[in-house]
């Protein structure tokens, strides 16, 4: 079973994928990953992440990297947002991906573009969102207490502005695909959230369509 899980920024779909992949016994691949390798690479480079021909140069990252905490850092949330707009990146990425997805037995995947791009024929789709503002809450929470100093206001512009990245961009912009489940997490708690996401998926193996 191939499990689709799409959305934007702290939309809580890394949770919900976890709990998944948990849940079905289903390897996991947080897509997000590859595309911050890619732009701290290009950082460790002294590249462009603006700059298609830096960026592509990146990705011949060594898969160490993808261990690096440095990857977690907003800094390269923002590098990995400008990187995955050149449509060379997204390329050079497609087939890790796709083999992920296509492996015996099935995968969860999560990101931006996996339902419509990578792994369109995937059994259940869902796309997890929130509003902006309690997207930038729950971020701002969860930085306050890694002991980040920084303001609700600069989360909050931040989100808006990976988001603008995001669902703008003309190569696999972030878009909910036409048979995915709309989770809007904004009033719910995460056991909530995970809870929905199960019986959705359950409800699939049941009456796949
Ligand atoms: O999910 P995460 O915040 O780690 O992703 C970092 C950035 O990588 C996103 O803002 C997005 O621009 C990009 N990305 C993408 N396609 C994916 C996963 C991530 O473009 N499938």
């Amino acid at each position: 079973m191939i499990i689709a899980v799409d959305g934007p920024t702290a939309s809580g779909k890394g949770t919900i994928a976890k709990a998944l992949a948990d849940r079905f016994g289903l390897p996991m691949l947080d897509t997000g990953l590859l595309y911050r390798a890619v732009g701290y690479q290009t950082q460790l480079n002294h590249g462009d992440a603006d700059k298609a021909d830096d960026a592509l140069a990146a990705c011949s990252f060594p898969d160490s990297l993808l261990d690096d905490p440095a990857l977690r850092y907003e800094t390269t949330g923002g590098l990995a947002s400008r990187v995955s707009i050149h449509p060379a990146v997204r390329a050079a990425l497609f087939q890790r991906q796709v083999d992920f997805a296509g492996q015996p037995g099935g995968a969860v995947l999560d990101g931006r573009d996996i339902g419509t791009v990578i792994a369109p024929h995937a059994d259940a789709k869902l796309f997890v969102t929130a509003t902006a503002a309690e997207r930038a809450h729950r971020r701002h929470a969860e930085m306050r207490a890694r002991g980040v100093d920084v303001t609700y206001e600069a989360v909050l512009a931040d989100i808006h502005a990976r988001d603008a990245r995001d669902t703008g961009r003309a190569e696999a912009p972030l878009l909910r695909a036409d048979d995915a489940m709309l989770l809007d997490t904004t009033a719910m708690d995460r056991e909530a959230a995970i809870a929905a996401a199960i019986a959705f998926v359950e409800g699939k193996v049941r009456r796949p369509s």
